[in-house]
């Protein structure tokens, strides 16, 4: 029995965890939302995904602009096991209710509040608090990113605190109702960011604090880590980042020396360009006076797609921790 997927929102991180779902042997796409009529809708139709409409109001629309639909999002959640819901931020806290009705199980996305669901979730960092549960919440991109990077330093030796300052992507390369800026924005100002807290929700005992700013790119973030532990050797850790399988290493002496050039890469990879993995610079990693630091970069569109697919496993105890990120990695063609 496949476990019965449906997408709230066929969007940035929604059609990407679709596509995942479907490469999975024990889940299925049973259906994906759009409120909206457009291009994408048309998409999602012919890559073969049934369409429903995620705000019942407007299934007028999709008649009038033609798009076949197969029922609204209240149809659909009679037809699945488990919703992932890909909508924007904060809206995702607003469909709960219908889910609740529904008796169905709801994954969220790191947009929305820790208390929308019952565990906030990184498979690297804390799968087994999802074993079970029927509300889950992936945490977002910067804090995935984290997370996963922390939890597989960790290996080497014990993590005193950690401070970590973010240069994050000022929006996604689809979007067109805000732009560039032409400048370095301390977003937020007052600090520290909200993202240290928020990696506590998956690793409670780590003390970390984080600043973050927006820069003027659409392709990537960049974290700049940095981490007290007790004497560790630099190239015992990169040894273990290079061992981990959702860090990818590379290397300025080959050419990657920006993201620009990373996303070059993925681009001879990937449909998309995607990269699931935190892409980690090898010459970053030093240890200096009892601090570990660390230069990573995180493709804020894909990275959490493979914690979507490992937490439904979890959360219908399809498989523990390390075959769900096996069965994850393969499909996913993460090495
Ligand atoms: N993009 C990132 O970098 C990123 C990274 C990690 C996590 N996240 C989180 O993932 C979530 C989704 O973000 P996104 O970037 O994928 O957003 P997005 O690209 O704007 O996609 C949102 C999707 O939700 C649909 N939608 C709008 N209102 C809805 C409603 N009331 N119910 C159901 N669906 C609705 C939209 O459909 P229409 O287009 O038809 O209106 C659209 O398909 C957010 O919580 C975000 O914080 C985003």
């Amino acid at each position: 029995m496949k476990v019965k997927v449906a997408i709230n929102g066929y969007g940035t991180i929604g059609k990407r965890v679709a596509d995942a779902v479907r490469l999975q042997e024990d889940m299925e796409v049973v259906g994906v939302t759009k409120t909206k009529p457009d291009f994408e809708a048309r998409l999602a139709v012919e890559r073969g995904y049934k369409l429903y409409v995620a705000i019942p109001e407007n299934v007028n629309r999709f008649e009038e602009a033609g798009i076949e639909i197969s029922g609204t999002i209240n149809d659909l959640l009679a037809e699945c096991d488990v919703v992932v819901d890909c909508s924007p931020g904060k809206v995702g806290a607003s469909n709960k209710p219908l889910y609740e009705k529904a008796g169905v199980k709801a994954i969220f996305q790191g947009g929305e509040k820790k208390d929308v669901a019952e565990v906030s979730f990184s498979t690297l960092a804390n799968y087994d608090a999802a074993i079970g549960k029927d509300f889950v919440r992936v945490v977002s991109c910067n804090t995935t990113g984290l997370s996963r990077l922390l939890a597989t330093v960790r290996r080497a030796g014990n993590i005193r605190k950690v401070r970590a300052t973010m240069l994050r992507r000022v929006v996604d390369p689809k979007e067109d109702k805000k732009g560039l800026v032409n400048g370095i924005m301390p977003d937020p100002v007052r600090l520290p960011s909200h993202h240290g807290p928020d990696v506590q929700t998956v690793m409670p005992d780590i003390n970390i604090i984080t600043t973050a700013f927006k820069v003027p790119t659409t392709l990537m973030h960049v974290h700049a880590v940095s981490i007290e532990m007790p004497e560790v050797n630099a190239d015992d850790v990169l040894a273990i980042l290079e061992n981990e399988p959702r860090l990818m290493l590379v290397s300025a002496e080959e050419g990657f020396t920006s993201t620009a050039r990373i996303i070059e890469y993925a681009r001879e990879l990937r449909m998309r360009y995607d990269l699931f993995e935190n892409v980690i610079w090898k010459e970053s990693v030093a240890y200096n006076d009892g601090e570990l630091f660390v230069t990573q970069a995180i493709h804020q569109e894909s990275i959490v797609v493979p914690e979507n697919v490992d937490a439904i496993r979890a959360m219908f105890e399809l498989a523990d921790k390390e075959e769900s990120i096996r069965k994850t990695n393969k499909s996913l063609g993460i090495a």
